[in-house]
């Protein structure tokens, strides 16, 4: 158990998936969540469960961001919300595809970042645990998803230096294929390519990715834990199967 006494954590994309469980870890361990998300009746089912309060925000409204976050008091930032939209090649990739992905990943990414972490530094206490993928640290014939968790990796690097000095943690999160909406959002047009990507092999589960998160935020004051990888034991990023090889 961590030696620092975090009392708040914002969520974002808190409605399904890795958002959700790690809400539900948060507030298991004591911690007051505040739970963001575009669905309001997810945000509410999931304050029957546990206490937290909610905001119904979508992160690619910059203003709403700002209003809405930059006067809380947060010492941990779960940086969660993000989409699959543009898992595929740039040539079969739709033009609205680039501009939500990368609006969703990056840009409004990094704006929470801007609303959050000026409040961590003031107060020289705080928790950035920031969503990447496997697809952001090997390719995977994917220029825009894989390029989106590329630029989270890149920040998450640079925010550690930023950052240096100041007692604030970052840590980024790079899961391989979690059983969550995510391949029903990314491919809901291409059903056949959502098999494909969740089957053959027993995917993670959203509280695994969860733990993961809380072994970081637990850890002792003096450590930062930097990077986790963590992928399913039959996936393993960075190139094709070779049939036989056994
Ligand atoms: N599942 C995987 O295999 C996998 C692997 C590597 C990395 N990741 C990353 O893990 C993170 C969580 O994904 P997940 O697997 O838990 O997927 P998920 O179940 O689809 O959850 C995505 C969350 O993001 C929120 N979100 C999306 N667009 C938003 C917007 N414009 N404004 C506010 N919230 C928004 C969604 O909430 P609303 O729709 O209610 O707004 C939802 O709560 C993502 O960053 C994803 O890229 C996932």
């Amino acid at each position: 158990m961590s030696d620092i006494n975090y009392k708040t954590a914002l969520v974002t994309g808190a409605t399904s998936g890795i958002g959700m469980a790690t809400a539900i870890s948060l507030s298991e361990a004591g911690i007051k969540v505040i739970a963001t998300g575009r669905r309001i009746e997810k945000l509410k089912a999931l304050q029957s469960k546990i206490s937290c309060e909610i905001i119904q925000l979508d992160i690619r409204d910059q203003d709403k961001i700002y209003s809405s976050l930059e006067n809380l008091e947060i010492d941990i930032l779960i940086n969660n919300a993000g989409v699959g939209k543009g898992f595929s090649p740039i040539f079969k990739t739709e033009p609205e595809d680039i501009n939500i992905t990368t609006d969703t990943n990056v840009t409004s990414f990094l704006h929470v970042l801007r609303a959050v972490v000026p409040g961590m530094v003031n107060r020289k206490r705080g928790h950035i645990i920031n969503l990447g993928s496997v697809a952001g640290l090997y390719p995977m014939a994917s220029s825009v998803y894989g390029g989106s968790k590329g630029a989270v990796h890149l920040i998450n690097q640079n925010l550690r230096l930023e950052l240096s000095g100041t007692g604030v943690r970052a840590t980024e999160i790079c899961p391989g294929r979690v059983e969550t909406e995510f391949f029903d959002v990314a491919f809901s047009d291409n059903p056949e390519k959502k098999k494909e990507m969740t089957s053959g092999f027993t995917l993670l589960k959203q509280e695994d990715i969860a733990n993961a998160i809380m072994f970081a935020i637990q850890a002792p004051g003096r450590m930062n834990v930097s990077l986790i990888e963590i992928t399913p034991t039959e996936q393993a990023p960075g190139g094709s199967k070779i049939e036989g090889i056994k």
